[in-house]
């Protein structure tokens, strides 16, 4: 019996982080107006010194605004820790932030693209991971298509900016980002090269 009780834990644990969800997307439009100057009026935000969080998983978006929240008033010991968006959820109750991740949610991500010169080394990256390295395939959670898992708590990184995403697998590997579960993301970034950062966040850019 003792074989079984790890992938049990592990298993309840992944579900445990996808929340009981109960968020409204009407509420959440109406309460979006402050985000729309950096996200964009739908979640598509318009530069890359934004992500994109229309279509992003609603559990992953809620988490996320939860953790900015306890980064702020943690002074960045725990939760995740970021100065623009601190401000922005200081004052919403947990209602206010299902309330928007279920808009974003509902939004649609508009397709990003992949450069020419990074496809073939991203893919080989992104699908089979480097066994030699000890990095694990990024499809083993995120996807085929880097659409993620909604209840595992993997989010979308298909179509993302890829400064963004850069700046994330930067964080990760540096331990500034370390609000992943198990330090899941961190113990694959701390592997990446400066290469495989760049070649990635392009590579996810476009991916379809
Ligand atoms: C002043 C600009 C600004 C405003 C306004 C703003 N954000 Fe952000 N937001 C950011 C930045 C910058 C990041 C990336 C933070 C990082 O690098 O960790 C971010 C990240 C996020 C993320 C995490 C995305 C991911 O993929 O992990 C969510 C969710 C989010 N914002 C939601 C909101 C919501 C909801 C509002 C309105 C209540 C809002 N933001 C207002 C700048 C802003
Ligand atoms: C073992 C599972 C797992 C693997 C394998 C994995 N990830 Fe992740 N990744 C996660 C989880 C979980 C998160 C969300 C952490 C959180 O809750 O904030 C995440 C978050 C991310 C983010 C941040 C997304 C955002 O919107 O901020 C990026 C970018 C990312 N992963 C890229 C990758 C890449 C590239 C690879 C392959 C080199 C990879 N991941 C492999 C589990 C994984």
């Amino acid at each position: 019996m003792k074989k079984f009780a790890l992938p049990l834990t592990l298993f309840l644990g992944l579900i445990s982080t996808a929340y009981a969800f109960d968020g409204d997307a009407e509420a959440g439009k109406a309460k979006s107006a402050t985000c729309a100057a950096c996200h964009g009026m739908d979640g598509n935000s318009p530069t890359d010194l934004y992500p994109k969080i229309a279509g992003q998983h609603a559990g992953y978006l809620f988490k996320q605004l939860k953790e900015f929240q306890l980064g702020a008033q943690t002074g960045g010991k725990e939760g995740r820790h970021n100065a623009l968006m601190a401000p922005m959820v200081a004052a919403l109750s947990e209602q206010d932030m299902k309330d928007l991740a279920a808009f974003y949610a509902s939004q649609k991500m508009k397709e990003g693209s992949t450069p020419e010169d990074v496809v073939a080394q991203g893919e080989k990256l992104f699908r089979a991971g480097d066994m030699e390295r000890g990095i694990a395939a990024c499809i083993a959670c995120h996807g085929p298509r880097g659409v993620g898992h909604s209840l595992a708590g993997f989010p979308k990184i298909s179509f993302q900016h890829a400064a963004y995403t850069k700046a994330q697998l930067e964080a990760f590997r540096s331990g500034a980002r370390a609000n992943d579960m198990n330090g899941m993301m961190r113990d694959i970034a701390k592997k990446l090269t400066d290469e495989d950062i760049e070649v990635l966040s392009k590579y996810v850019g476009g991916l379809h």
